[in-house]
């Protein structure tokens, strides 16, 4: 496995992997989420290269950008054996050299949801990941479904600027629990993480409800909000969402696919998760 930090040595590379090339863009932290999408890439794919960057420009002033968990020596182990073929860990300096001043903005979706509650957050996702797609160059890159909006925007960003880059989605992983495994689970005092369910639970509570034909997106909110709520170790719920899977627009009578989501806060730390109905 070749592990490279300067976008040169990468780009000249990759050009000597053999094609079709699937990427796995992270911020490292890897759990089992990541590696279902870096077993995926192996499968459908000749070469992997995978990405580690903890990105600075989608971290807000207030957020964990210093406490973010980090274990570059652990993650490579863990992609070596996989059977990653070249990581991509650049330092901010390469992403982000003197006179970097391009921002690619995801527009209207970028500003729902996750965009809301953490502005600029998608900015600095959909330039980051057009920077790792543009120095990688993959036929394939893949996403999980756990972070929806993300891949929301992204497929939006591949479309809009003509990437010419198969976005692929990966289901969410998740503890026996339901829990949805992200790298911020490890921030949970093991009081926080019993109560952590309640999360999956809520956005369940909501599928059900569409399973046995309810179609009003209001009550769909409303049952999961009353989950949410009664869970007092959960201290802030941001929203509870039932919109369009593609547009993330807020639906009323629900139509086409869609996506149940919810962020809500336990102590300081903050947990997002979807289901998909339809
Ligand atoms: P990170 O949070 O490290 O996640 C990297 C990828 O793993 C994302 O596509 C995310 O959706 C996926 N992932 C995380 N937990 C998962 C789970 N439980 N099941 C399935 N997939 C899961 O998302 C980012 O990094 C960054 O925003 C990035 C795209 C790398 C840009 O900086």
């Amino acid at each position: 496995m070749i592990v490279l930090t300067s976008n040169n040595d990468t780009t000249s590379s990759v050009r000597s992997c053999p094609r079709p090339l699937g990427l796995v863009p992270t911020m490292g932290a890897l759990h089992e989420g990541h590696l279902a999408l870096v077993r995926r890439a192996r499968k459908e794919n000749t070469s992997v290269a995978a990405s580690i960057f903890v990105n600075p420009t989608q971290f807000g002033p207030e957020e964990d950008l210093a406490t973010y968990p980090r274990d570059m020596d652990r993650d490579l182990a863990l992609l070596e054996s996989e059977g990653v073929d070249l990581v991509y860990a650049p330092t901010p300096e390469e992403v982000y050299p003197p006179g970097f001043d391009t921002r690619v903005d995801p527009g209207g979706m970028g500003q729902r949801l996750e965009g809301a509650a953490r502005p600029g957050h998608f900015r600095g996702v959909a330039t980051v990941v057009t920077k790792l797609l543009s120095v990688i160059k993959p036929e394939r890159a893949y996403f999980g479904q756990k972070d929806g909006q993300q891949l929301a925007v992204i497929r939006q960003l591949e479309r809009d600027l003509n990437l010419g880059v198969e976005i692929v989605a990966v289901p969410t992983v998740r503890d026996s629990d339901g829990l949805a495994l992200s790298s911020r689970n490890a921030y949970l005092t093991p009081e926080q993480r019993r109560a952590a369910p309640v999360i999956y639970r809520a956005l369940t509570q909501a599928r059900q409800l569409w399973d046995e034909g309810e179609r009003d997106a209001a009550v769909l909110r409303a049952a999961a909000h009353a989950l949410l709520k009664a869970e007092p170790l959960l201290e802030e719920i941001d929203y509870v969402s039932v919109a369009d899977a593609d547009t993330l627009e807020e639906m009323g009578r629900i139509e086409g696919p869609a996506m149940v989501s919810t962020a809500a806060r336990l102590g300081s730390t903050r947990l997002i998760d979807n289901v998909l109905l339809g």
